[in-house]
């Protein structure tokens, strides 16, 4: 592994931070994990049988539960990794309600500003992207690739880090469903999703160093599914001091964090080509599933496809759903709430001064770009 050297002040997670980060010369790769048989950090997952149906799966795009691999590690309780259980076909059906439809108001982005009078954002974006991917030559950016965030259900507010009970839009019946089975095979039956953040990367793009932990509730999992490009995905520990394990994530991929794992640092430091060479990774390379078997989500037409195509060669989609009230809580009182604001460590996403220095994705605040 190259030599990471620990600047003054510098912890350890920020230090393999920087490593992973840096584009010239290349990290090597060779300390990270990769989720496949035979790795000796991993631990294969036996799900329950019967913990959910394979028609319950189908609705939503999953193999039958029996054909899924998934991953302990070594370290890390309560953490989980499963290597794309998705159908052949259906990531596709995915990254179109990511593009197209999560955007949308009620929904919260980072470009709404923007966007105030400018119409949808993927109407205002898919003719352009797709000539740009014909034609190969650069052009001004579109909206859809200035999109760096979206927020679903209780809307995270990104100045305070916390969520309200009145800043709330109807959670994406689609998406609940896949976290309620995903959560269901996992043992985790009384999930409920209640808030999601979208992330969007580009190939430059990275994600600071931050724990989730303005969610009122601890207990339940957070979810996290990838679509696109490949990242390194960071976790750590409970402190800034512990050195985080280098994780791949491809697409299709799902975490799992819940138990001593909920409330890890963790971070992405770099997107990466999926390897194999194609323009996209060959789960996305199959056409998308036209079988209309879903109640809950139409297939994604042969149009929307070239768009999501186009944008996906280099970007990466990372969707995360959290519960975010325990069972039969509350936010706390105005007053309650007033007081713990801006208390130190209570940060959904914590700023990373390297990254601000160097323009990088940084999570846009409402009225930004
Ligand atoms: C990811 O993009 O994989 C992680 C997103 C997050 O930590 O919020």
């Amino acid at each position: 592994m190259a030599a990471a050297v620990l600047e003054q002040g510098e912890d350890a997670f920020r230090k393999i931070f920087r490593l992973y980060r840096r584009r010239s010369p290349p990290a090597d790769l060779a300390e990270v994990l990769e989720f496949r048989p035979g790795e000796p950090r991993l631990r294969s997952v036996q799900f329950g049988v019967g913990a959910l149906s394979d028609a319950a799966a189908a609705r939503v795009g999953l193999q039958p539960l029996s054909d899924w691999s998934g991953y302990n590690v070594d370290g890390f309780q309560g953490f989980l990794f499963i290597v794309n259980p998705f159908l052949p076909g259906w990531q596709h059906r995915w990254v179109r309600q990511c593009l197209k439809l999560y955007p949308r108001k009620p929904n919260v982005c980072n470009l709404d500003l923007h966007m105030r009078g400018a119409g949808d954002l993927w109407d205002g974006s898919h003719a352009q992207l797709r000539r740009k991917s014909s034609q190969r030559r650069s052009e001004k950016k579109t909206l859809l690739e200035k999109l760096r965030w979206v927020t679903l259900g209780y809307q995270y507010d990104w100045d305070t880090k916390k969520y309200y009970k009145e800043q709330r839009s109807a959670f994406p019946v689609d998406l609940a469903e896949l976290s309620r089975c995903v959560s269901l095979a996992c043992g985790f039956p009384n999930f409920k999703a209640e808030a999601g953040i979208l992330n969007y990367y580009h190939m430059d793009s990275s994600l600071g160093i931050h724990v989730d932990e303005s969610e009122l509730d601890h207990t339940s999992p957070l979810l996290s599914f990838s679509f696109g490009q490949s990242s390194i995905f960071l976790l750590g520990g409970l402190s800034r001091d512990a050195a985080p394990t280098p994780m791949m994530m491809h697409s299709g991929d799902i975490m799992v964090m819940s138990g001593a794992s909920r409330l890890l640092y963790h971070a992405v430091p770099r997107i990466l080509r999926h390897p194999g060479g194609g323009v996209l990774p060959p789960c996305l390379s199959v056409p998308p599933s036209t079988e209309d078997t879903s109640p809950l989500m139409e297939p994604c037409s042969p149009p929307d496809w070239e768009v999501c195509e186009a944008y996906l060669r280099s970007s990466r989609i990372n969707v995360t759903v959290r519960r975010v009230l325990e069972e039969g809580g509350n936010f706390p009182e105005e007053g309650d709430r007033a007081a713990k604001e801006g208390t130190p460590g209570d940060a959904y996403h914590t700023e990373d001064p390297e990254m601000e220095e160097r323009g990088g994705p940084k999570r846009i605040r409402p009225g930004q770009d």
